[in-house]
């Protein structure tokens, strides 16, 4: 990264417009090798956001300034989020303080990971058709909640349902409180600081659990690209084959779904690894943008044909 040049007081000299620092920032990204992924797919996507942020122009006003000399503040607050996504690689969600998410909003620092779960396309749909009608499910938990972002799109699909949603990181679960102060969801919204489910075993049955936990080996999060190290590590590896919160998530969903509950986890690329774990465990992997790898449907009835009951005991 050395060998990239920093912008000079000549460089923001020689750029006048809008268009002519959104030009600037999407070669400086390019040429940088920034990594997309945390919400964003491509370095427009991620000069227009930070545009936007500058400017304090909303998305849809953005082509405003294209045209337009920016004022000195405007630009120096440009360069300035261009600078620090390039050189010292931090999400540009962190760089505004929101992500966007199923058309909601939601505040991230470097607390939580950025939303960008694969659970978007299937909240709406693809989900409540493995369940009753809305209005009859009452109890849904989001394990492993981060930003509370899927608890929240959780609440607004199921509008009976009450919602538990758990972290093992207090200081994720600070930032899910503000987000679900910001839906108006504390009613129905609870959050919890426990390790997986272990302080909702006790608490009503589940009709959905539904789970985005950390999947990574430990292997793989070494290789991630720097911009992902700037997220909690916790949200990301979990253990050396990636299964460790799984494990007990399928233990613990067993004695907890309610008779025709589901449990829906996504798993990344640990399809294969999740058959090899679980072989006589009926699976069925939900289709999304991506293919159909990453998101695994498993019903109560299964996981207890499956999985031993916690207290049986070997050989008997
Ligand atoms: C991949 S992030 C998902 C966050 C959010 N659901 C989303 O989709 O953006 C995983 C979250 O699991 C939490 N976590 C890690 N280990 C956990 C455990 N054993 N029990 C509960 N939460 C855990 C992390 O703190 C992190 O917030």
């Amino acid at each position: 990264m050395s060998a990239l040049p920093r912008p000079t007081p000549a460089t923001a000299a020689r750029l006048k417009t809008g268009g002519d620092c959104l030009r600037f920032a999407n070669k400086l990204f390019k040429a940088g090798g920034i990594a997309h992924g945390q919400g964003f797919v491509t370095a427009e996507e991620e000069s227009l956001t930070l545009m936007g942020h500058a400017t304090g122009l909303a998305w849809e006003q953005l082509p405003a300034c294209f045209d337009r000399p920016l004022t000195a503040k405007e630009k120096a607050a440009f360069l300035g989020l261009v600078e620090r996504r390039v050189f010292d690689r931090v999400p540009t969600g962190y760089l505004v303080g929101e992500a966007w998410l199923g058309g909601l909003r939601f505040r991230v620092d470097e607390r939580v990971i950025i939303p960008r779960s694969y659970f978007v396309e299937l909240i709406p749909e693809a989900i409540p058709r493995w369940l009753p009608p809305a209005a009859q499910v009452t109890d849904v938990a989001d394990i492993c909640t981060g930003s509370g972002c899927l608890a929240i799109l959780l609440a607004k699909r199921f509008p009976k349902a009450r919602v538990q949603a758990t972290d093992l990181s207090a200081a994720a679960l600070e930032v899910a409180a503000l987000n679900v102060a910001d839906h108006r969801l504390a009613k129905r919204v609870t959050l919890h600081e426990t390790d997986t489910m272990t302080a909702l075993l006790q608490g009503p049955k589940f009709d959905l659990i539904l789970s985005n936990p950390p999947y990574e080996p430990e292997g793989i999060y070494r290789r991630l690209p720097a911009e992902f190290k700037r997220e909690p590590k916790g949200s990301l590896v979990s253990g050396q084959d990636g299964l460790e919160v799984i494990r007990k998530l399928l233990t613990q969903a067993r004695a907890t779904l309610k008779p025709h509950g589901i449990l829906v986890i996504e798993v990344g690329g640990l399809r294969a690894a999740m058959h090899r774990a679980w072989p006589t465990l009926p699976m069925l992997w939900l289709a999304t943008a991506d293919g159909s790898d990453c998101v695994c449907l498993l019903h109560a009835a299964d996981l207890r044909r499956a999985l031993p009951s916690p207290g049986a005991r070997r050989g008997r």
